[in-house]
């Protein structure tokens, strides 16, 4: 009973610690982000640090979006990869989505 239990504890910080390295190779590139972001985003939203006026007023500017309390790659992930109401169901190809997500993270106040 005991030592059966003792094995799952430790399956399940192996299975987290594989988790965290999946993680590392995952997380992008803040410098490409923004550009990515200046790219395919910025037609709605203000991108940069310090602009506080996004092209589509419902759209919030990402320094926003970064500033949310809990924020998390975890979020935004979900956000990206669902549809949106008003969002354009972008496509990001796994790489732009760790590069944008490590680039709106970067603007946490
Ligand atoms: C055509 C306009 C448009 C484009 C392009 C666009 N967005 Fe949005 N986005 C919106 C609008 C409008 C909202 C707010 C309403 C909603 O969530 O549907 C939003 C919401 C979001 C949110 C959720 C904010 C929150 O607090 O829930 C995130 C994150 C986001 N966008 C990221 C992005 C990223 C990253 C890109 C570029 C890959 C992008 N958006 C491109 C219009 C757009």
């Amino acid at each position: 009973m005991m030592r059966a239990r003792l094995i799952g504890l430790v399956t399940v910080s192996l299975l987290a610690a594989n988790a965290g390295a999946a993680w590392a190779q995952e997380s992008g590139d803040a410098r490409a982000g923004r550009a990515f972001a200046r790219g395919t985003c910025a037609t709605c939203h203000a991108v940069q640090k310090g602009e506080t006026h996004s092209a589509v007023a419902e759209a919030p500017p990402f320094e926003a979006i970064a500033a949310v309390p809990g924020m998390s790659a975890i979020a935004l992930r979900s956000v990206l990869t669902s549809p949106h109401h008003r969002m354009p169901n972008i496509v990001l190809t796994p790489a732009d989505m760790a590069d944008v997500v490590a680039y709106i993270l970067s603007l946490k106040p």
